[in-house]
């Protein structure tokens, strides 16, 4: 069996939620803490055996690429000043994997993104994460669905149950559970009303797919919002092939609206040795003024 060597992550999105900040920032630059949200992305996919990361980009992501290169100049002013530590820090970086663009030229969805990295993957099968999730877990996110191709050979969507008024958000999918946890799919809609949804499993920005879905693709008509969507081309996969899910087991933050930002912030904080104290004292402070007022 081919090993998943790829991953495919799609940043060409405006981040129209987060303007004016995403005005002239990507918005999978925003920090968490000290480093951007896509660093923790492109982490997962590492520690998962990933070795090349395919971004799909738009125009006005350089500093997406930028942050992913040496930045030589930047290392002499650090290597002068003795910090060392920060050149290491900066340097890694760019060696965590090899990173590879390909614009979208035209924003068509998240079914043309990963359409876009087709002969970038080739006859492989490839992860595909999205940038406004991030998986806190113990063994990452897209391992956990890794390992579950390793034992099939065939499309692994990762999941979470969500509360029902919420299945209009994501991708809903059904099917039967073969072993615990793991459902054979046999329902996907993207984005269903509360009365249309099949199930509460929502899919979450985690997938590995095989390089079938790309042909599924091409032949998948323009769905929701007119745009080419990933979860109608898995159900056209799954015509042919079976696709697996899985509840990924973890906490997910979802990055992409500014409640989920702000926990995800406090989150990663106390979770850091060198700021939590000071952060936990600001949040209590905060709580009593609020409860004085
Ligand atoms: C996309 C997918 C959807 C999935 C969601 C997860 O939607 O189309 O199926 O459930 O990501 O975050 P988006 O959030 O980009 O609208």
């Amino acid at each position: 069996m081919k090993k998943v060597k790829k991953a495919v992550i799609p940043v060409a999105g405006f981040g129209t939620r987060f303007l004016p900040a995403t005005k002239s920032t990507p918005k999978e630059m925003m920090p968490l803490i000290d480093k951007p949200i896509i660093h923790y992305i492109v982490e997962e996919a590492i520690n998962s055996g990933i070795e090349t990361i395919i971004f799909v980009t738009g125009r006005h992501k350089r500093a997406i690429e930028d942050y992913f290169d040496y930045y030589p100049e930047l290392e002499q002013v650090l290597l002068k000043t003795g910090k060392e530590e920060e050149v290491e820090i900066i340097r890694n970086i760019s060696n965590m994997a090899e990173f590879v663009y390909i614009r979208q030229k035209e924003q068509l969805g998240l079914g043309h993104a990963v359409l876009t990295a087709k002969s970038l993957v080739g006859d492989e099968p490839f992860a595909v994460l999205l940038g406004d999730e991030i998986i806190k877990s113990d063994v990452p996110g897209i391992r956990q669905l890794i390992d579950i191709y390793y034992k099939f050979g065939k499309s692994v969507i990762g999941t979470m149950e969500v509360k029902r008024e919420d299945v209009n958000k994501y991708g809903i999918v059904d099917g039967k559970e073969i072993t615990e946890g793991i459902i054979l799919v046999d329902k996907l809609v993207e984005k269903p009303s509360i009365e249309e949804a099949p199930s509460t499993k929502a899919i979450i920005g985690r997938y590995v797919l095989t390089p079938n879905i790309f042909e599924a693709l091409e032949e998948t008509p323009i769905g929701k919002g007119g745009e080419l969507q990933l979860t109608d081309g898995l159900a056209k996969l799954r015509e042919k092939e079976v696709i697996y899910a899985k509840n990924i087991d973890g906490f997910r933050h979802d990055t992409g609206n500014k409640v989920g930002y702000i926990e995800a912030i406090i989150d990663f904080a106390l979770g850091r040795d060198d700021i939590k104290d000071s952060v936990k004292n600001i949040i209590l402070q905060k709580c009593k003024e609020i409860e004085q007022s």
